[in-house]
């Protein structure tokens, strides 16, 4: 792989056994997102968009996965379809926005798809005498979804989505998440200037929490034995409650806590998809780390709250998000400076409160240095 590197293979898996960070200029080397977009993002199931977008006959919604565009449709037998959305003919793009159709119609020469990808309709292939259109049907990929969330895996053969999924459902469950009772009610994008690692590993770790985030400190409890961490195969989560101080009256919180919700808790599925649940009433949030760049990503998030949550209450919390988005930017944009100066080869991790990193980062050199 083309990639350089101040330690490799076995030498660099040591140094993050012992706490060392991947190497700087993993965060730097178009090479790098080059081999990982091929390795991570086209092998393993990408979050493309939510179930309300698709809940009727012919309802599609597009994206792309790694490099590669996609489509997914809700088929009339109730299931949903995921197809390379490249079109047989010269390789357009057949759709390029979301919409409701009972065939695919490319927008180049018009080629048409039906919802189990076959070509229906190929304007003037009568005329060539050998023309097969069962030849040219649109390729397909693995579709799945979690709750409201749909994913798609462009890979060869992929595992499950419930296999990296593993027990994490089942932990988010314990504490509060229910899909159920929250509603689809805002979408957001956000750019970032700095590597899309650097954007997972801010995420996962709340070390900076009492240095950098004052208002997410007053409302949960960010102490080392508050804040709990648990991670399994492809999964990460963090655990934390709400501080009994932010529900007394008169306490200088960004929206009033109370609700079902006792806990927040910040889940993590490889290698880029994470949720959000905060204390108080039903929400949840989803952010997808998307680079579109080696120094650049876009977070695309989506919020849902109780249906009958009121419209303050819903931009109180909003807002407070975005506060607390603020703070990180400014820290991963400082990373990544840090990083592309390349003086500090390798950090440290403290590994007792940046063990989830150390996950998430032996993830990464297990799909890139084998
Ligand atoms: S490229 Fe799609 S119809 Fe020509
Ligand atoms: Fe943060």
């Amino acid at each position: 792989m083309p990639m350089t590197t101040t330690a490799t293979g076995d030498v660099l898996r040591d140094s993050l056994d012992a706490g060392s960070t991947l190497p700087a200029d993993w965060y730097v080397d178009p090479a790098v997102l080059g081999a990982e977009r091929e390795r991570i993002f086209e092998s393993t199931w990408q979050y493309v968009g939510r179930t309300d977008q698709l809940s009727r006959p012919g309802d599609y919604l597009n994206a792309t996965v790694g490099s590669v565009p996609v489509v997914v449709a809700r088929h009339p037998d109730g299931d949903l379809r995921g197809f390379v959305n490249i079109c047989r003919h010269r390789c357009a793009e057949v759709v390029t926005a979301p919409g409701r159709r009972s065939v695919l119609q490319c927008h180049y020469h018009a080629w048409s798809y039906d919802l189990d990808g076959r070509l229906v309709s190929a304007p003037r292939s009568d005329r060539e005498p050998d023309f097969d259109p069962a030849r040219f049907s649109l390729l397909p990929v693995a579709v799945d979804t979690w709750e409201p969330f749909v994913f798609v895996n462009v890979g060869r053969e992929p595992s499950p989505l419930g296999d990296y999924l593993g027990e994490l459902p089942a932990l988010m469950g314990r504490d509060g998440f229910d899909a159920a009772s929250v509603t689809f009610r805002q979408h957001g994008e956000w750019k970032v200037a700095a590597n899309w690692k650097v954007v997972v590993e801010n995420f996962d770790e709340c070390y900076h929490c009492p240095v950098a985030h004052p208002s997410f400190s007053r409302l949960m409890e960010v102490d080392p034995d508050g804040y709990r961490l648990e991670e399994g195969a492809w999964w990460s989560r963090a655990v934390t409650s709400l501080r009994p101080s932010a529900l007394r009256p008169g306490a200088k919180v960004a929206y009033s806590p109370a609700g079902p919700l006792g806990r927040g808790q910040f889940g993590f599925v490889w290698p880029n998809f994470t949720i959000v649940q905060n204390p108080g009433p039903p929400n949840l949030m989803a952010f997808w780390f998307v680079p579109t760049g080696p120094e650049e990503t876009e977070v695309v998030m989506d919020y849902w709250f109780a249906p009958d949550l009121d419209d303050d209450l819903v931009r109180a919390i909003i807002d407070f998000n975005v506060v607390v988005g603020r703070e990180d930017q400014a820290l991963v944009e400082s990373v990544q400076r840090g990083l592309r100066s390349g003086r500090v080869p390798q950090g440290r991790l403290l590994v007792d409160s940046e063990r989830l990193i150390q996950h998430f980062q032996r993830l990464v050199h297990q799909a890139l240095a084998t």
